[in-house]
């Protein structure tokens, strides 16, 4: 049963509908509050009265029933305590059930969200740095996709500038093709990190006669840049294979080339095109920013310019009711320009633009530098950690099958869930040994607690069947409460774009469960005991499975 609209259903307050009601209730930090909560503050002004007498007033007038055993207020906010024996049969009934669709929902049917997200750099390094975008991304992708929502992933290339007639000129001194189809993107890396060390005056003058060659469509420097961006794609997505992450549309910057000059002319319709020091820009001054600039004093279109482009392409294209930008923290002022002028255009749609920020990562052993080729590539980090999990698995339980299998579940796991456990917007240091430690908050303790489960399960021989009526105990209770949670986890996950609810809340389930495991005997039991623990075995499998699954992270059956 659904216990919101359950209680929701209780409340009568006059101007306010049941679906704000609904849509109000949340989770208490704590389950000894209760297991859902209202918080009385958007009521105080209708009410004309304090948030903490309208909770009392609610109290008294909504009375416990069958399926609430427990009212309570505190502090303006009315906590409601679901009747035990009811949440734990109805909630492992519908975990069963579902199984693998447990805490989906049709909530997003009808309605479009385009994430942009990766986003990587042509001929540049897929770095350490890119990890967040891609995980965060990743999972925000699947989470909106599991709620109903039609998800649009896409990947805005950062495949235009000058950078790639400095490329092409250094491939042209010093390239030789077959060595670059080997060596891939690290091939032309380190062309480019040459070119910045070592170019000489004239190669500058080349460099920009290059990149002057690919705008005017010249066929030799288009077949290198295409060459260069084949390269880099087929190495990306190599990488995102393995971190489970899905695009629809790699549309880069260079996609907008033709679709940057209306943009200009609206701009200039509409008057907002200023002109400053020859080039062309937005006064953003009244808002409290550097003005965009849309053109250099040169002609050249700016980043802004593309993205101001690709916005209203998205827009016209897949009528989105959100936009997401999961970008770092770094480019916070350039987002808030481009919405900006957005909406200075008159596009109503700005408002539901929403840049992603999210804090840096860098490696234990110090901060990674980009440009003079010290650079951490992810692709390293990836088989590291891989072979550090093989290694600890090796020696925890030699004589496992696939360990080698299993050692790329848990190490791109760790990977991932490092990059995703903590809020977005903090800065995180990267530690091969805290990510793989089976005993801390991580992916491998979550992974350890499914194996667990899997092998109480096969050895259990399946076929339980949950008893209509049972009492829980305390350490059963827990678990079924965090259980219960899960959809409403997954809401908030994406209302707050924080992949980070689901990893912590897949952590605190594994750590409810195995102290379950370890208080009450489950395959000694007999009768409905047996046969609920067992059912509450497998819900809680089914849970931290979908749980991982959203992350991208698979589970191996052993470990
Ligand atoms: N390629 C850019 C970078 O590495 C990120 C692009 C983000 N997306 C966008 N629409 N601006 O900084």
């Amino acid at each position: 049963m659904d216990y919101k609209q359950h209680i929701a259903s209780k409340i009568n307050i006059d101007g306010v509908s049941q679906e704000e009601i609904y849509s109000l209730i949340v989770l208490p930090p704590s389950s000894e509050m209760g297991d859902y909560a209202l918080p009385c503050f958007r009521f105080a002004r209708i009410l004309r009265k304090s948030p903490v007498q309208i909770a009392e007033e609610l109290k008294n007038s909504c009375k416990p029933d069958g399926v609430i055993s427990e009212i309570t207020a505190v502090n303006g906010y009315l906590n409601f305590k679901i009747n035990k024996t009811d949440l734990a049969v109805d909630t492992l009934k519908r975990i069963l059930s579902e199984g693998d669709r447990y805490g989906s929902s049709d909530e997003g049917a009808g309605k479009t969200v385009c994430i942009d997200y990766s986003s990587v750099n042509i001929a540049k390094p897929f770095h350490i740095g890119h990890l967040s975008t891609t995980v965060i991304g990743g999972a925000l992708y699947k989470i909106y996709k599991f709620l109903g929502y039609n998800a649009v992933g896409i990947n805005h290339l950062g495949d235009y500038g000058t950078q790639f007639g400095k490329l092409i000129c250094a491939y042209k001194h010093w390239g030789d093709r077959e060595e670059v189809e080997r060596g891939g993107i690290r091939a032309i890396n380190d062309l480019y990190v040459r070119f910045n060390n070592e170019a000489t005056e004239q190669m500058q003058v080349e460099a920009r006669e290059y990149f002057r060659l690919i705008e005017s469509g010249d066929k030799e420097a288009n077949d290198l840049f295409e060459w260069f961006k084949e390269l880099t794609l087929k190495y990306v997505k190599g990488i995102y294979e393995k971190l489970n992450v899905q695009f629809d549309s790699y549309a880069g910057e260079r996609f907008y080339t033709d679709k940057m000059q209306p943009v200009i002319d609206e701009l200039q319709q509409k008057g907002l095109l200023k002109e400053s020091e020859g080039a062309k820009i937005v006064d953003l001054e009244e808002y409290g920013m550097t003005p965009c600039l849309i053109l250099r004093s040169d002609g050249a279109s700016l980043y802004a310019t593309r993205d101001l482009a690709a916005a209203i392409y998205r827009k016209n294209t897949y009528d989105f009711n959100k936009c997401l930008y999961v970008v770092a923290y770094q480019q916070n002022l350039h987002f808030k320009q481009v919405f900006k002028v957005l909406e200075l255009m008159g596009k109503e749609w700005a408002k539901d633009l929403v840049h992603v920020a999210y804090g840096m990562v860098s490696l234990e052993d110090g901060a990674m530098s980009t440009r003079q080729g010290r650079v951490v590539w992810l692709e390293d980090v990836i088989a590291k950690c891989v072979e550090k999990a093989y290694a600890i698995i090796d020696e925890k339980n030699p004589d496992l099958e696939n360990k080698e299998q299993t050692a790329k579940l848990v190490g791109v796991g760790a990977v991932i869930f490092g990059a995703l456990y903590n809020n977005k917007i903090k800065d995180i240091v990267f530690s091969y040994d805290k990510v793989l430690s089976f005993e801390g908050e991580t992916s491998v303790y979550v992974q350890y607690t499914c194996a667990r489960a899997f092998s109480v399960l096969s050895k259990s021989g399946g076929g339980e069947v949950l008893p209509e009526n049972y009492a829980p105990n305390a350490e059963e209770s827990e678990v079924i409460k965090e259980l219960a949670k899960f959809p409403q986890i997954i809401k908030e996950a994406a209302e707050k774009y924080e992949p980070s609810f689901i990893a912590r809340y897949s952590v605190d389930l594994a750590q409810k469960f195995n102290k379950f495991y370890i208080d009450c005997k489950i395959l000694t039991e007999t009768g409905d005991t047996k046969a609920f623990r067992l059912s509450l075995t497998r819900a809680v499998l089914h849970t931290l499975k979908n749980a991982l699954t959203l992350l991208g992270i698979g589970v191996p059956e052993k470990m």
